[in-house]
């Protein structure tokens, strides 16, 4: 080894820092789960892993109280049974360290109007509310940025629909960096290279509120029933027309959950029209339903010990509390509040 690759104890020892937040939603669909949950889970023994449940954030679009305390609890839960272990990472619930809303004001005084003004996301929910915009849905991606920063990540992994999000926070970044001396290092994005489920009607992305997903907690006979009438490749009409399984959200599934005898199955039968869309379907519910068993059996037996599950919380939010102080401590005495 030359001494130029070579690796000091120190750097061998870091584990880079890992930050990404999860929308209270109640559910987690596949998408979420192929998309996000399972890449992160496999981060967990060489980086050092936080996820957080972002209920400040949900609170930036009109919703119920009672229906969001209930969706915290079963976001929590269910990215735990998903395999975000607690014993490997840390996971918490946002608002149970409130040290970020005083990071979040802060980072209020170096962000520009001009970028938030320019955040496409900002455009797309403040369209659908009309006349209902709050500030704090102005203002979500400094929040965004004060998570990021307040745990200090390196690594940020996202959908690209949270690209935008990522670059302004890492401007905030510079921008407090170059105001109040080199604090933070830029946080940089992880693209997950699985490709992108779609919904049951392969039109729009799968999403809770369009009621197009499988969830991690359906039961084989609800998978199959959604995939029996799901589309598939449109120009095959009938059984004997040759597929493409690459424009085929049957097959993207395959490929997120069949092994590669059966996903070279789907793809050889359905471009020679040896196998009809239904036994393809049927392969692939079963596969699904294998993994997302032991799944739906731990978030049952973690939903039946609530209190085990508030402990847990409560550890996760510790945790993420002692490393938030520490970051507080510094930031204060930068901007000359101490
Ligand atoms: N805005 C992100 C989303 O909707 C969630 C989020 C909140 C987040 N804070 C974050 C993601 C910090 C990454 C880092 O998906």
């Amino acid at each position: 080894m030359t001494a130029s690759n070579a690796v000091t104890p120190k750097e061998r020892g870091h584990r880079k820092t890992v930050f990404s937040g999860i929308q209270p939603s109640g559910i987690v669909h596949i998408g979420n789960y192929v998309g996000a949950i399972r890449n992160w889970a496999g981060m967990l023994d060489d980086h050092d892993c936080t996820f957080c449940v972002v209920d400040l954030h949900a609170m930036t679009v009109p919703y119920e109280p009672h229906e969001m305390r209930q969706r915290i609890v079963d976001t929590f839960t269910l990215n735990m049974a998903a395999g975000l272990d607690p014993e490997r990472c840390c996971l918490f619930v946002q608002s149970h360290v409130s040290e970020v809303a005083e990071l979040c004001w802060i980072l209020m005084t170096c962000a520009s109007m001009g970028d938030l003004s320019r955040m496409t996301q900002f455009k797309d929910k403040s369209d659908k509310l009309k006349g209902q915009v709050s500030a704090g849905l102005f203002t979500y991606p400094v929040l965004m940025a004060a998570d990021i920063l307040l745990y200090r990540a390196e690594v940020v992994p996202v959908g690209e629909d949270q690209t935008q999000h990522l670059e302004f926070a890492r401007e905030v970044t510079r921008r407090f960096n170059s105001t109040f001396g080199e604090t933070f290092a830029e946080p940089g994005p992880l693209f997950s290279d699985v490709p992108r489920l779609m919904g049951l009607q392969n039109k729009d992305k799968m999403s809770k509120s369009l009621n197009n997903y499988i969830s991690l907690l359906d039961e084989p006979e609800q998978i199959w029933a959604k995939l029996k009438t799901a589309a598939t490749d449109p120009a095959r009409v009938r059984r004997r027309d040759p597929g493409t399984p690459e424009i085929c959200n049957i097959f993207t599934m395959h490929k997120a959950f069949s092994p590669p005898e059966d996903i070279e199955w789907s793809a050889q039968g359905c471009r020679s029209a040896e196998i009809g869309c239904i036994d393809c379907k049927r392969c692939v519910t079963d596969n699904m339903a294998a993994e997302l068993a032991p799944i739906s059996e731990e978030y049952h037996e973690l939903a039946a010990a609530p209190d085990r599950v508030r402990q847990l919380m409560e550890r996760g939010a510790e945790t993420a509390r002692a490393r938030a102080r520490r970051t507080l401590d510094e930031v204060r005495q930068r901007v000359g509040l101490r």
